[in-house]
């Protein structure tokens, strides 16, 4: 998605309120797909109504799941999950922009007894997929790519368990093979290098799933259905990541972000921006479906530099972006190490962050796993390429509030894959 054109003006006066952001991606993928696969019947509130989850749903109703708008509401849905009996869709299924989406339906697939092929858009065909189809094979599962990627073929037959060693710390991977898990006889374990994000784990214990999790290490004990669970999905602090920096860089500034996931798995870059010396207060109020869930507050200040290496990456590696953009309005060097990772995603998170904060003045030097970032002014004035990625989109967005001169950024459609009304709440914001 590279079309549409924004100018963002540099921002006069304070950016304040109380906002909620949509729900969680991450959550919303597996309340879907889960939900999809289990035995039963379940609603799913505050489903975010971004192009990616939207993949999902399509994707599970394309493969029997029953999947059903609440009169009334764009962000509520009823399934019928389809008990892993999957129906054989008619052509391939289209799992758009959405890595997730594709990753975790091949570990679900691999071990049924259809014939499914995944496809996506051109980002997605060019995103790495033998990280779930080499260890799927080693489970027994039968997994064509083309040269490594999209369009995928999955043959589903009956799996083994294994014991995974993950290299790269990554949910998605994780997922898909505990997916494939539920119908292996015997227990899957997934150990990783560093822990990623639990919404899985949290999700799949719910659905009374035999599962247990020790530090780095996920055993899921198969065959089992997992039993259709109600979710609640909580706010995205990926997107909320955007309006906190918002708020850290444009002085004057206090903003809230009600009803938000704080699972620490996603809420690394808190840290981070104390680190700072950012004032950003993260507030538990309860807990919803497993998952804690609370307010963020972010007041404007002054920043300084920060180091991140690959302890730190999995925890943030979503916000690593917008991490780079405040590390650009800050005083001296941030380092960023040990994320490579970066160069897979959406688009090369290194690459792209490098060249869109360098277009605006920023002194960015690129590493093959990370890059330093000489904090200053950003002088603006420039048009900015977002490489279809949704997040760049948004950095572009917070850079420009705090750049001398109005920044007009190509490609601003991509926004919609997971925050559509971001630019509508910037100015509620403003207001
Ligand atoms: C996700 C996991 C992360 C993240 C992505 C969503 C998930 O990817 O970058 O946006 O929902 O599991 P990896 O698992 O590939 O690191």
């Amino acid at each position: 998605m590279t079309s549409g054109e924004v100018e963002v003006r540099p921002a006069t006066a304070p950016l304040t309120g109380t906002v909620e952001v949509p729900g969680d991606k991450s959550i919303a993928h597996r309340a879907v797909l889960l939900n999809g696969a289990a035995r039963g019947r379940a609603r799913v509130r505050n489903v975010p109504t971004g192009a990616d989850v939207r993949s999902s749903m399509q994707a599970m109703a394309h493969l029997g799941a029953g999947i059903e708008a609440v009169a009334g509401r764009d962000d509520e849905i009823d399934i019928e999950g389809c008990a892993l009996a999957f129906q054989e869709p008619r052509g391939a299924v289209d799992c758009g922009n959405s890595g997730t989406t594709i990753r975790l339906l091949a570990g679900m697939l691999a071990g049924g007894s259809i014939n499914v092929t995944l496809d996506g858009d051109a980002s997605l065909r060019r995103r790495p997929m033998a990280r779930v189809a080499d260890p799927l094979a080693e489970m027994g599962a039968r997994i064509e790519t083309t040269d490594g990627c999209a369009p995928l073929v999955v043959h589903g037959r009956s799996l083994k368990p294994h014991v995974h060693r993950l290299r790269i710390a990554s949910a998605q991977v994780k997922t898909a093979l505990l997916l494939a898990g539920l119908q292996a006889s015997g227990t899957t374990v997934v150990e990783e290098p560093y822990r990623s994000r639990d919404h899985t784990e949290r999700m799949l214990a719910a659905m009374g799933v035999p599962l247990r999790v020790d530090g780095n290490v996920v055993s899921l004990d198969g065959p089992s259905v997992p039993e259709a669970v109600d979710v609640d999905v909580p706010g995205d602090p990926s997107s909320a990541a955007f309006l906190a920096v918002a708020a850290l860089l444009v002085p004057g500034s206090e903003v809230t972000i009600a009803n938000l996931c704080l699972n620490p798995t996603r809420t690394g870059f808190v840290p981070v921006l104390a680190r700072m010396g950012a004032d950003v207060t993260l507030t538990v109020e309860r807990e919803v479906g497993g998952e804690p869930v609370g307010t963020l507050t972010a007041k404007a200040g002054r920043l300084g530099p920060f180091e991140i290496d690959a302890a730190e990456v999995p925890a943030t590696i979503d916000e690593l972006p917008v991490l780079a953009v405040a590390a650009a309005c800050a005083e001296g060097v941030s380092r960023i190490r040990g994320a490579a990772e970066l160069r897979v995603k959406e688009s090369d998170r290194i690459a792209s962050v490098a060249a869109m904060l360098g277009a605006l003045g920023a002194e960015v030097t690129e590493h093959p796993d990370g890059m330093d970032i000489h904090g200053g002014t950003l002088a603006g004035g420039a048009s900015v390429e977002t490489a279809g990625d949704h997040r760049l989109v948004m950095c572009a967005a917070v850079a420009a509030l705090v750049a001398r001169e109005p920044v007009r950024i190509v490609g601003s459609d991509a926004v919609a894959v997971s925050f559509p009304g971001f630019f509508e709440t910037l100015e509620e914001l403003k207001a």
